[in-house]
């Protein structure tokens, strides 16, 4: 059993949570288009940021497995390019299971870690969990849709290089352009001489990728439709779970995956006292999980603030974890 955490390491949460307006606007805003969709983070309430734990250990979801992989065989590699006394902020924290590699590597090194997460509930269970196994390091935890502009708290003692932590190819969330304007945020985030460690899922035969969003369990589907149950629970929604269900394909085209829940009957639902209409078999989109080609993933940094200084990979080559920096002269 856990005790509680001894150590004055962790700091209060700098509170940017997003409030359930968002949701609603947001939520109306992609009903009212002709293919309806809703922006993925709102996947990652309490109870999606729990399901999506579930998923990293699904037998088909290989990202999870193969990125902790290449991080414990190339952490030494990756704490050297990141160097003493970096700030470490993580983008979309979650539980923080790859950040242990580097934690446990690095400890005393880093001047402090800083997880963002939208969900409050989510980041303070973990942040303090971090908080006992690494003591020596000061702990940050911002609540905050990362995707906004959000504040960032005073380092406690003086950082020599700001690092933005991406793991688990969360950029493939994001259609190129966007990809694009977030990681220049981040670039301008970390300043001049600063750093990103990201996490970038490679393009390889279709039905690996497609199986690894549709498990045969049934998770994913679970966490997909843990949507429906966010909007009847939080905006009043009328959704009868059984009347859809969890859809993926492949779009080749955009190089990406799409998650969507499939309306299974012609029907009509209400949200926030607003009525929409269903065809049988519309869909609402949910996600995409965009998969890169090194060279692809390349060209797109350096079209940011970024220059790729290092790529690890696997043996398949199924994904990739690399290093980029910005220049000394950028902005
Ligand atoms: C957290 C965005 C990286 O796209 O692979 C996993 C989310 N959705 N299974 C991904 C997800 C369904 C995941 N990311």
């Amino acid at each position: 059993p856990r005790c509680m955490p001894t150590s004055t390491s962790i700091h209060p949460i700098l509170d940017q949570a997003p409030t359930t307006e968002s949701f609603r606007k947001a939520t109306l805003r992609g009903f009212r288009k002709d293919q309806k969709q809703i922006p993925s983070k709102f996947l990652y309430d309490d109870r999606g940021s729990k399901l999506f734990d579930k998923i990293c250990e699904l037998e088909e979801y290989y990202p999870t497995r193969t990125e902790i992989g290449i991080m414990r065989e190339n952490v030494s590699a990756m704490a050297e390019a990141i160097g003493p006394a970096a700030r470490l902020v993580e983008y979309g924290s979650g539980s923080s299971l790859k950040t242990r590699i580097l934690l446990e590597q690095m400890r005393e090194d880093l001047a402090a870690y800083v997880p963002v997460d939208i969900s409050k509930s989510h980041l303070l269970e973990s942040a303090e969990a971090l908080a006992e196994d690494y003591p020596a390091v000061p702990i940050q935890p911002v609540c905050a849709d990362y995707t906004t502009s959000f504040e960032l708290p005073e380092p406690p003692r003086s950082a020599r290089r700001t690092v933005g932590y991406y793991p688990g190819s969360t950029i493939g969330n994001f259609p190129r352009d966007q990809a694009r304007a977030f990681l220049e945020q981040i670039a301008h985030t970390v300043g001049p001489e600063g750093g990103l460690l990201i996490g970038v899922d490679l393009k390889k035969n279709v039905d690996v990728m497609t199986a690894a969003y549709d498990d045969a369990e049934g998770v994913t589907a679970a966490f997909s439709k843990n949507l429906l149950r966010r909007m009847n629970r939080e905006l009043d929604a009328t959704f009868d779970l059984d009347a859809f269900e969890h859809q993926v394909l492949w779009n080749e085209e955009r190089g990406c995956v799409e998650s969507h829940l499939r309306s299974t009957t012609a029907q009509s639902v209400t949200v926030a006292d607003e009525s929409f209409a269903f065809d049988a078999g519309e869909t609402i989109h949910t996600e995409d999980s965009h998969k890169y080609t090194l060279d692809g993933f390349a060209s797109l940094a350096a079209d940011t603030g970024f220059e790729v200084e290092s790529v690890w990979t696997d043996d398949r080559s199924y994904f990739s974890v690399q290093y980029c920096t910005t220049r000394s002269d950028s902005a």
